[in-house]
C-alpha cells in the first residue's frame, strides 16, 4: 500500500522536535481524522529556512508527508518554501494511496501557516501565500500519538 520511501519517512522521520524561539510556527488540523501537525521554521535574515523541525500526532502517512516536507523546505527561501506543495511532498515520496492524500494537504498547509506566522511577526506580507484554512492556535488541539 505504501511506497518504501514513505515506510522510510514514517520509521525514520527526519527532523522531528521543536524550534525554541522559532521565527514561524504552524499546527494544522484535519477535522474528520483528528491529525494534527506543528511545523517550526528557523529563518535568517536572508529569508532562507535554515532549519525546520516537525511535531505530528497522526497516521504514518501525517508522519511520512510532514518528515518529507520539513527535508524540501530546508535550506530554501521562502518563495521557494511556497513551491513545496502537497503534490510535491507526494511526489517525493513516490506517491500515496488516495485516501491518504489528505495527510500531504496537511503538510503543505502546515508550512503555509508557519510562514503566515513568520510573516505575521515580522510585519511582512509573503507575495501568494494566503491565511491557511486549518490553523489552530495554542490550547486548541487534542493530543494522540506523539512521534
Ligand atoms: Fe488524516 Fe492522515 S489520516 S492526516
Amino acid at each position: 500500500m505504501y511506497s518504501d520511501k514513505v515506510m522510510d519517512h514514517f520509521q525514520n522521520p527526519r527532523n522531528v522536535g521543536e524550534i525554541e524561539d522559532a521565527s514561524g510556527v504552524g499546527t494544522v488540523g484535519n477535522a474528520k481524522c483528528g491529525d494534527i501537525m506543528r511545523i517550526y521554521l528557523d529563518i535568517d535574515e536572508n529569508q532562507v529556512i535554515r532549519d525546520c523541525k516537525f511535531k505530528t500526532f497522526g497516521c504514518g502517512a501525517a508522519v511520512a508527508t510532514s518528515s518529507m516536507a520539513t527535508e524540501l523546505v530546508k535550506g530554501k527561501n521562502i518563495q521557494e518554501a511556497l513551491q513545496v506543495t502537497n503534490k510535491a511532498v507526494m511526489e517525493a515520496l513516490d506517491g500515496l494511496p488516495p485516501v491518504k492524500v489528505h495527510c500531504s494537504l496537511l503538510a503543505e498547509e502546515a508550512i503555509h501557516a508557519a510562514l503566515w506566522d513568520y510573516a505575521e511577526k515580522h510585519g511582512i506580507k509573503i507575495e501568494g501565500l494566503s491565511k491557511p484554512k486549518s490553523d489552530i492556535h495554542e490550547g486548541e488541539e487534542e493530543e494522540e500519538e506523539e512521534y
